[in-house]
């Protein structure tokens, strides 16, 4: 029984000085949604993680509406939408914008913003309740950066423009823009990953992790940003032809 103790004990000591974080390890890019940051079937919040039984899609969809309606948001949703009114980066904000846009986010984004918005309760999915663990409280760098501001209101002033039309107005390549027919490094063109033409979170996030299509080491892009990741603002270069 001494042995096994202190073999145990000497397993811990080694796995702490080899590095070896218990929590878990940090999360790589590019390789899938298993074990991704979306693999929530192993977290602690979710109510089906016990034993390690959880599933992974279950989370955002669900394969049969169970009566409770969010499935109209599209795409078998299974979670509640935020109803939070955000302030948009928009033209009154700043002039520069002219191509058609949503007063508030829509389309995908909404689905993102339904956990990144901070303002719902993540363990909330299906039919359960949830406890109110919110990513706002509990993990704030995961909130889209800078986007709650000081007097809590839900800016995206911050925020590259979403829910905004790709294409110049009245259709076409904009000036300034790529042709939306320009491919990511994955091989998808830029239109492939518009909703109904517009830019949503989802146009430069894979919220999947989809090997190939997310640059590994960035934070579920399309495309790099820096010059080891492919190209020095790849990402911005794709769509911006500066
Ligand atoms: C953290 C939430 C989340 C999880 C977990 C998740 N999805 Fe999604 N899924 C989304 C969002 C948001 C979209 C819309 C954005 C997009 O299309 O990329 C989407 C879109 C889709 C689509 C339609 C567009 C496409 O990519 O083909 C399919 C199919 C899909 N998901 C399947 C799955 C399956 C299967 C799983 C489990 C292995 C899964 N999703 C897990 C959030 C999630
Ligand atoms: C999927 C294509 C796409 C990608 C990728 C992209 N943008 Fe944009 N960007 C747009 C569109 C569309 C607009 C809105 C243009 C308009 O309304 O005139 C925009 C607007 C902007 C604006 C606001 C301009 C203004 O006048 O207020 C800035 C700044 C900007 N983008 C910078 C960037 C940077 C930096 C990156 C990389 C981190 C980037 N964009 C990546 C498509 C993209
Ligand atoms: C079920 C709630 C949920 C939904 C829906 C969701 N996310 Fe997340 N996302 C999270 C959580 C929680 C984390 C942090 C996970 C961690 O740190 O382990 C995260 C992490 C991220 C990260 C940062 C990765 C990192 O660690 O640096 C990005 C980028 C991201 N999500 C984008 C998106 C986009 C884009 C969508 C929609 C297409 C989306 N997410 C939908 C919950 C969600
Ligand atoms: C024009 C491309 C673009 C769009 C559109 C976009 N993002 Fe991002 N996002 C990025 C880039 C680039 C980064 C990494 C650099 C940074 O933090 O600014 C990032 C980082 C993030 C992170 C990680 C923050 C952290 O602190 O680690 C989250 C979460 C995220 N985005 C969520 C979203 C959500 C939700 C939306 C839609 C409301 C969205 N993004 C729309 C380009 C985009």
């Amino acid at each position: 029984m001494k042995i096994f103790v202190s073999l145990i004990v000497q397993f811990i000591l080694a796995l702490c000085v080899s590095g070896v974080a218990l929590a878990g390890p940090p999360a790589v890019f590019g390789t899938g949604i298993v074990g991704s940051v979306h693999d929530f079937s192993r977290a602690s919040w979710n109510p089906e993680a016990l034993s390690y039984k959880g599933e992974i899609c279950n989370v955002c969809h669900a394969p049969h509406d169970g009566g409770r309606k969010t499935y109209k948001a599209g795409l078998l949703w299974n979670r509640q939408l935020s109803s939070s009114t955000y302030i948009m980066y928009d033209k009154s904000w700043s002039p520069g914008i002219t191509h058609a846009q949503d007063s508030q986010p829509t389309g995908n984004s909404k689905l993102c913003l339904s956990c990144h918005d901070g303002s719902l309760a993540i363990d909330a999915f299906g039919s359960y309740p949830g406890t109110g663990w919110r990513m706002w409280d509990e993990n704030t760098n995961k909130v889209i950066p800078r986007f709650k501001d000081a007097a809590g209101s839900l800016d995206m002033h911050g925020t590259h423009p979403i829910s905004v039309t790709y294409a110049a107005p009245g259709g076409g390549t904009a000036k300034g823009f790529k042709p939306a027919t320009n491919t990511w490094p994955g091989g998808l063109t830029i239109a492939d990953t518009l909703q109904n033409g517009k830019v949503q979170c989802s146009t430069c996030h894979d919220v999947h992790d989809t090997p190939g299509e997310v640059v590994p080491g960035t934070q579920l892009l399309r495309a790099g940003l820096t010059a080891k990741q492919g190209g020095a603002s790849a990402l911005c270069l794709t769509c911006h032809d500066k």
